[in-house]
């Protein structure tokens, strides 16, 4: 569905990603894993096409998005979940929600908002509040509504739990294996707590500075000696 070949992504003079391979196939899960500057979110950016990739390719479905608009891959059904959330503030949850859907048509914003309610209960009891005044949680919960709304074939969620208490952050990956199970997409998932990221995951990425170290299925790397000791905890 989405296949990245010898990706490269500079800031300038510095090279944050350097030449990586990565693939998933329709319905995974994939889980790419790495610490702190490691080059996980430039490469998401670069899909979701909000800043440019030096060199490579970013196939999805068997097309070149690499040098697409941001609006152009949202309309293919790529929808980008970034860390921090980037929720308005200011805005109400429902405003937030409809912002999701500005690439379509009213009528079907509503359905995929009650949709979204179903999925979230306390966003439907809270849809009048200001985003800004929410919780970690919530405002997660509402960064992955506003990105439903949008009908996405994938997600590409960076740091999902980030920040939030653990029964939060469960709560969370069981909507991201509910996302993938019930509403069928499939997703790239960014995250720095390996363990719950490769429980979730079929899949796994391991990144160190900019450039792939490993991969193969979760319950292989969450046996792999290497991969316990740099991100399991020993
Ligand atoms: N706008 C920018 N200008 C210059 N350098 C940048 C910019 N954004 C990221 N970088 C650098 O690129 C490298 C990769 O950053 P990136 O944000 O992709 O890492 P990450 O794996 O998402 O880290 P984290 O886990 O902290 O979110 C880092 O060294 C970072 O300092
Ligand atoms: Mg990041």
């Amino acid at each position: 569905m989405l296949k990245l070949t010898g990706l490269h992504i500079s800031y300038g003079k510095i090279s944050a990603v350097k030449g990586i391979d990565l693939e998933v196939a329709p319905g995974e899960i994939v889980t790419l894993i790495g610490s702190n500057g490691a080059g996980k979110t430039s490469i998401l950016k670069s899909i979701s096409g909000i800043i440019p990739a030096v060199s490579g390719s970013i196939l999805f479905e068997g097309r070149e998005i690499k040098n697409m608009k941001a609006y152009e891959v949202t309309a293919l059904g790529i929808i980008h979940v970034p860390e921090g959330r980037g929720i308005f503030p200011n805005l109400t949850a429902m405003e937030n929600l409809e912002m999701g859907g500005y690439l379509k048509k009213n009528a079907f914003v509503r359905d995929k908002i009650d949709e979204v309610f179903q999925l979230f209960p306390r966003l439907k009891e809270r849809r009048k509040q200001r985003a800004g005044t929410f919780s970690g949680g919530e405002q997660q919960m509402l960064a992955i509504g506003r990105g439903l709304v949008a009908d996405p074939r994938m997600m590409l969620l960076d740091e999902p739990s980030l920040g939030l208490a653990p029964i939060i952050v469960q709560n969370i990956f069981n909507i991201i294996r509910q996302l993938n199970e019930e509403k069928k997409i499939t997703i790239l998932l960014v995250e720095q707590n390996a363990n719950l990221a490769l429980r979730v995951s079929r899949r796994g990425y391991i990144l160190e500075t900019g450039s792939m170290v490993k991969d193969g299925l979760s319950s292989s790397l969450m046996n792999d000696d290497g991969v316990r000791k740099a991100y399991l905890g020993g």
